[in-house]
């Protein structure tokens, strides 16, 4: 303490715990529930099962009852991050934006100074937008369009909405006369470089109703706007910049936190005016992925506050799409997890205005379904419940959900009800779902950790097949399957038997298998380590040695080889049956009931 005040003054010190909370800090590293004045939670310094961590929003401290810990924001960090207690002011001096005498890293010191310059930019934009929308005739119509919207003022003041008019050049000249460059106001999105050799810039946003877009700090990152009628697009955003990283940040999350840990609920939504219907209407604990998929980013910012979501997105395709990738998404993270859906494909904003707020809270806290239930709803609206491919068509869409769901009690829930509705055998469904999981242990999660190997350019021949289609076991299963063949080449002729020697997709496994089909059938000497003289292709030799030192099974060699083959008839025939499905789709289409008839023939053969 006394050799820091060398180099920060107690004042400034006071000024970074005055702009911090204790319970923002805390927050992100543990979930905290409000009990009284205070809020609690499982103590980050001990292990626990009931909390015993007790945070005061009020005196800005912290105390475990368990372990003993307390302090102040300053000893949190220094605790929970080993720091020193500079390095604890410094981190947290940061976080707040407080800029600190003799910053001992210019860079940082810089870039520090570079972001409160840009958040001044989004600032005195958003202030402009207001005023414009408060107080100028231009904007007389975007009035009017938030009227009809049924927005009252209170909430137009609460979510700053402003107003950009149709000029091209009335932002950039207001934020030029404050000292503001071209070039600032080009990197934080507001202007656009003009083009075709004329020098100078453009206004991005031009008569669009703004909403700013906020951290969870409340600084402006970016900013939306809506046109007022149907022109395309409906809105423009902000571009990604220093300040506003899109996949990071969840719209009016800032504003819902208070009622999200208070709860221990979000309820996410599509749009920015489902977020401010909800508020408007005193449901707070709303924030927007604002159009795009949820990202993991944006999942675990939200597990910090609340471990119960509630997905109401709008159910469209779009919507319905964005749900079941969020779904998964969300599910990997550990949240309690329901989704609703608003009737005639109405979004959260509609169905308030529509039907009150009442209803929207009894829709969320009664009717909540799980991802099963919601695609079963989706597919019956698809498709004939009547036929039997019908229902089959809708089975096959939900069972891969099914398959996907840890609890037993809960998947044995969900496939009776699916029975019931589709008024089959629960057995049935049962012995399908076991079918699936057989083919294809966790199908598209299998499919996510292939794309992510993609996206970290890992060196994919290890994996064997790249066919994203194939599912994780058929995967394996080739692999094993030619490790094993590789290392004891008697094995081959079954395989030929079984499944012929065209089975896999994956080139360098074909290369391989048609040299042994050689070696085989010309009854030539074959020894493992000498095989690699037969391969003049790098992609091969490097498939081949990741096969020969695979670890192959020392016990039941056999049972594992049948296994291996199982899962391959296996996955084909439940590749046929899709391929039926969508044939038998095309069949309708074409209104050909002969040839659907024979598909169904084929398929019912199949199950
Ligand atoms: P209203 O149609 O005015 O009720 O707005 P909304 O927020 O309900 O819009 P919608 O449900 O159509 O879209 C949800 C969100 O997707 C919006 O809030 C935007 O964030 C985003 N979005 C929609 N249309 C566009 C577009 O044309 N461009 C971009 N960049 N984003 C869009
Ligand atoms: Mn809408």
């Amino acid at each position: 303490m006394i050799i820091l005040n060398r180099y920060i003054p107690d004042e400034v010190i006071n000024e970074i715990r005055n702009a911090a909370d204790i319970v923002d800090i805390v927050s992100e590293t543990v979930r905290l529930r409000k009990q009284g004045n205070n809020y609690v939670g499982l103590c980050p310094f001990h292990s626990e099962k009931t909390p015993s961590f007790m945070v005061s929003h009020e005196k800005q401290i912290f105390r475990c009852f368990g372990c003993g810990e307390g302090g102040n924001v300053f000893s949190f960090i220094m605790k929970r991050d080993s720091l020193s207690f500079p390095e604890a002011v410094k981190a947290l001096a940061q976080k707040v934006g407080i800029q600190l005498p003799e910053q001992e890293n210019p860079e940082k010191a810089a870039e520090i100074k570079l972001r409160d310059r840009y958040f001044k930019i989004n600032e005195l934009a958003k202030n402009f937008y207001q005023y414009i929308l408060q107080n100028h005739g231009i904007a007389k119509d975007a009035r009017r369009y938030l009227e009809q919207r049924q927005i009252s003022s209170e909430t137009i003041e609460k979510f700053q909405i402003g107003y950009a008019p149709p000029s091209w050049n009335s932002l950039l000249q207001f934020l030029s006369n404050k000292g503001f460059s071209g070039k600032e106001l080009e990197t934080v999105g507001l202007v656009l470089p003009r083009t075709r050799g004329s020098e100078g810039h453009y206004d991005r946003f031009r008569n669009r109703i703004m909403f700013p877009i906020w951290n969870v700090q409340g600084k402006i990152v970016g900013f939306g706007g809506r046109v007022l009628d149907d022109t395309l697009p409906k809105y423009l955003n902000s571009p990604e910049s220093l300040l506003f990283n899109k996949s990071h940040n969840l719209y009016g999350l800032n504003k819902a936190l208070e009622s999200i840990r208070q709860s221990d609920q979000v309820i996410i939504v599509e749009g920015y005016l489902d977020v401010i219907t909800c508020h408007q209407a005193g449901i707070n604990n709303v924030v927007a992925s604002l159009g795009t998929a949820l990202t993991r980013e944006q999942g675990k910012l939200l597990l910090r506050y609340a471990k119960n979501v509630i997905m109401a997105y709008d159910t469209d395709a779009a919507g319905v799409k964005a749900t079941m990738k969020g779904w998964q998404l969300l599910d990997e993270l550990g949240f309690r997890l329901k989704v609703v859906s608003m009737p005639n494909g109405k979004d959260p904003d509609e169905f308030i205005k529509n039907h009150g707020k009442e209803k929207f809270l009894q829709l969320v806290q009664e009717y909540g379904q799980n991802l099963c239930d919601y695609q079963t709803d989706r597919a019956m609206e698809k498709f004939d419940i009547y036929t039997l491919e019908g229902k089959f068509k809708i089975a096959s869409e939900v069972i891969p959900s099914i398959n996907n769901m840890s609890n037993e009690i809960e998947k044995d829930e969900t496939i009776n009800r699916l029975a019931k509705r589709l008024h089959l055998s629960p057995e049935a469904i049962r012995a399908e779902v076991e079918k699936f999981t057989r083919t294809s242990r966790n199908d598209w999660r299998n499919r996510d950790k292939i794309v992510d190997i993609r996206n970290n350019n890992t060196d994919f021949v290890k994996v064997g097949n790249t066919d994203l289609g194939q599912t994780g076991a058929r995967v394996k299963a080739e692999r094993t399957l030619m490790s094993m063949v590789l290392h004891d080449i008697k094995l081959f002729k079954k395989v030929k038997d079984q499944i012929g020697i065209t089975f896999t997709e994956n080139q360098e496994y074909l290369v391989i298998i048609n040299l042994l089909n050689e070696i085989v059938e010309k009854e030539l000497n074959y020894q493992p380590a000498s095989f690699f003289d037969r391969i003049n292709n790098e992609r091969v030799s490097a498939c081949l040695s990741s096969l020969m030192v695979l670890d192959l099974p020392v016990e039941d060699k056999e049972k594992v080889f049948d296994d291996c083959l199982k899962t391959i008839k296996e996955d084909e025939t439940r590749k046929r049956r899709e391929d039926l499905l969508r044939q038998m789709e095309n069949a309708d289409k074409q209104r050909d009931y002969e040839l659907r008839k024979k598909l169904l023939l084929e398929y019912s053969k199949l199950i």
